[in-house]
This record gives structure tokens, C-alpha cells and sequence, in this order.
């Protein structure tokens, strides 16, 4: 019986926002299951920022672009249907690459098995998963914290942000987030922030941190990038440290328009400015990182932010909501 898979393909690439239109949905046969391989039937999926990025024709990331017409990559959480690999067993939960379709099929290899019993598996999407490292490594690791310090969160109400603004709690920063609008203010000073700031209204960016951190800050998580990061170098105290995750108010931009003003600040405030792949380079922290944040969320400290939609149909639309701000936390899409 010939095995098939429904899978979210890239139909046109977007020259700025991506819209539901740039998708289509395809059927796609599957080859017959080598030797070393298995078959997952998808239970949950996420979209993410780096999707647009790899939209795009030519390379801007550190992954390679969607083709037009394939199916697209991305997290997701399966259960093993079908397996020719030792390592792995019918029944298993898996966390993989293989997502925005219905079932994945490739290497053992590719495919991490998740503990059981053990936490829910879409917590592995989220809080346990490249979402909460990539906010842990940038304020545990680059951030240096030291109690009392204040920490600068830009995209504050996202998936990255929103975890970074509660460990900086869990650690004893003061801790300030933007995000856009009224509402997501709110959100944040639920998650616990001492102060937030709505980028969207009226006024200077820098004007608006300053007020929040009239002594400045002592580290940034910067999830957004332009005016976000210049103001962040206007109020950084000497030898503050700037963690760079991305910046996703330049990923729809073919080329970034935006002016700094703000950076030889780097050099008269001895700031230390690093961007980094957590999954590149930290690996070897990631089975502690887990074992720390599982023990926040089990003592009530941590509390995942996320959005769930239901269903495969749902993924454009996701991607679309998803750059103009119709999420908070990490969107899962279950199925
Ligand atoms: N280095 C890594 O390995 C790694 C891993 C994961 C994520 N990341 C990066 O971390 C950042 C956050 O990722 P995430 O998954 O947590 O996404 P996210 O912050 O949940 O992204 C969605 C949010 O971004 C905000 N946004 C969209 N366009 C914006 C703009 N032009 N200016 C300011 N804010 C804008 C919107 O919030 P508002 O409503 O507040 O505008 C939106 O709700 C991204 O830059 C991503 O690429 C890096």
C-alpha cells in the first residue's frame, strides 16, 4: 500500500508580509521505508519566525530556503507508526523537523524520542524545546545575570520573549518587556514584568525605555532588532550584555532599512553584543536547561505562553497571524 502525506508546500514566495495565499496544500506518495527509518504520524505542530526567512529565494538564514512547491519544515511533535530502526519502536513519542504535514518519514536519527511518562509532549514545542532555550541561553549563558540587575525583553508578549521575561523573575531582575498594544501590556505585567512598553504608540522608542529604566539596563534579549535594539543601546549601562535571538521586524524586508544611531555606544558603554544559535552551539546544556524549567513549571514559577488551533488547515493562517501579532506566546497547531 502506497503510504501518503499532506503537506503545507511554499506556492509563491512574499516579497514583505506572508500571507495565507503564498501556501497550498499537496499530497505527496511516500517511498517505501528504508532500512533505518521511521514513520510518525504528526499529533502537534508549530510555526515560527526563521519560516519567513527561508520564504525567501536566496539563503538569509542558517537554514536553507523553502522550494517552491515541497513540503515546508519545520518542529513537530509524532507518534512512531511504522519503524525498520532499532532505536525506535511503534508507540513512541518523537519531537522532529518533519512538520506542517500530517506524517514525517526519514532517518531514526532524525527523530529525538521523548521521555514516558514524562511532561506533556507539546511542552516540548514550547517551554522544554528550542522556544525555551533560546530564552535561557540568551539570559542565562550571554546575559550573565546578577540579581537586581534590570533586563530589557523586546517581543515580549512572543513565544521567546514571554519565557524570558519569566525566568528573568525566577532569577530576581527587574524585568522590562515590549510588545504592541494595550492589551499585550497587560499580558506582560501578568507574566510578572516590573514594567511594559507598547512600541506602538505614540513617541520615541528610547523615550519610552528610558521612562521604564530611567538607570538603564543591564541586558537585552533582542527578539525584534532595529529601533528595538538601537534604543536598547541608548539606555545600556557600562558593560551591559546583549543577547541577539533574531530580529524579526527585518525578516520581511528583503534588505533592513533600518538607521542606527546608537552604536558607538558598544564601544563608550563597553557593551558585549552576541548573537547565537542555541541549537548550533549549546547542545551540551540543553538536558539540564530541560530539567530546570521542567522543576519551574512543577513548582508553579513558569508558566508556558501559548496558543493552540486545531486542525491541519489551519497552518497559513497561522503563518499569516503570526507576523501581525495574532499570537501570544508559541502558536501549537494540534491535530
Ligand atoms: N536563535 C535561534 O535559534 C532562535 C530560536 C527561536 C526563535 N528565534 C528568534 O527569536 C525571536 C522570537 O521568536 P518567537 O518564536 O518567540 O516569535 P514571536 O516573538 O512569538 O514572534 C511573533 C511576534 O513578533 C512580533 N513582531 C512581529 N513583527 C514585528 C515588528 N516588525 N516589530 C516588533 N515586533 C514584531 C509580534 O508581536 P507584537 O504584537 O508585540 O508586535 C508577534 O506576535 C525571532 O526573532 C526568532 O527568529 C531564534
Amino acid at each position: 500500500m502506497v503510504m501518503k502525506t499532506r503537506a503545507w508546500t511554499l506556492s509563491a514566495r512574499p516579497e514583505r508580509l506572508p500571507l495565507r495565499d503564498h501556501f497550498a496544500l499537496h499530497e505527496f506518495a511516500d517511498p517505501p521505508l528504508d532500512e533505518g527509518a521511521v514513520r510518525v504520524r504528526n499529533l502537534w505542530l508549530t510555526v515560527g519566525p526563521a519560516m519567513r526567512v527561508r520564504m525567501s529565494a536566496e539563503t538569509r538564514g542558517y537554514l536553507p530556503p523553502y522550494d517552491l512547491g515541497m513540503p515546508m519544515g519545520g518542529w513537530a511533535i509524532g507518534e512512531v507508526v511504522a519503524s525498520n530502526a532499532a532505536t525506535l519502536s511503534q508507540g513512541d513519542l518523537v519531537i522532529h523537523q518533519y512538520g506542517l504535514r500530517d506524517f514525517g518519514q526519514g532517518p531514526a536519527s532524525a527523530f529525538e524520542k521523548l521521555p514516558r511518562p514524562g511532561p506533556a509532549p507539546e511542552h516540548y514545542l514550547n517551554a522544554l524545546g528550542s522556544t525555551g532555550y533560546t530564552a535561557y541561553v540568551g539570559l542565562v549563558e550571554i546575559g550573565k545575570p546578577q540579581p537586581g540587575e534590570t533586563l530589557f525583553v523586546s517581543g515580549g508578549a512572543g513565544a521567546v520573549g514571554s519565557t524570558a521575561i519569566q525566568i528573568g523573575k525566577a532569577l530576581g531582575l527587574r524585568v522590562i518587556g515590549s510588545a504592541g498594544g494595550a492589551a499585550k501590556g497587560r499580558l506582560l505585567r501578568e507574566l510578572g514584568a516590573d514594567a511594559a512598553i507598547d512600541y506602538k504608540s505614540s513617541g520615541s522608542l528610547v523615550d519610552k525605555l528610558a521612562a521604564a529604566a530611567p538607570e538603564g539596563i543591564d541586558i537585552y534579549i533582542d527578539n525584534v532588532g532595529g529601533a528595538h535594539l538601537d534604543a536598547a543601546l541608548a539606555l545600556a549601562r557600562p558593560h551591559a550584555r546583549f543577547a541577539l535571538s533574531g530580529m524579526i521586524s527585518s525578516y520581511s524586508q528583503e534588505r533592513a532599512s533600518d538607521t542606527m544611531h546608537n552604536l558607538n555606544r558598544i564601544v563608550t558603554q563597553r557593551i558585549r553584543v552576541q548573537g547565537y544559535l542555541p541549537f548550533t552551539d549549546h547542545l551540551d546544556g540543553l538536558g539540564h536547561f530541560r530539567d530546570q524549567m521542567w522543576s519551574w513549571i512543577e513548582a508553579g514559577t513558569f508558566t508556558p505562553l501559548q496558543t493552540v488551533r486545531d486542525g491541519l488547515d489551519c497552518v497559513p493562517q497561522a503563518i499569516e497571524d503570526l507576523f501581525a501579532g495574532g499570537f501570544t506566546g508559541k502558536p501549537l497547531i494540534r491535530l
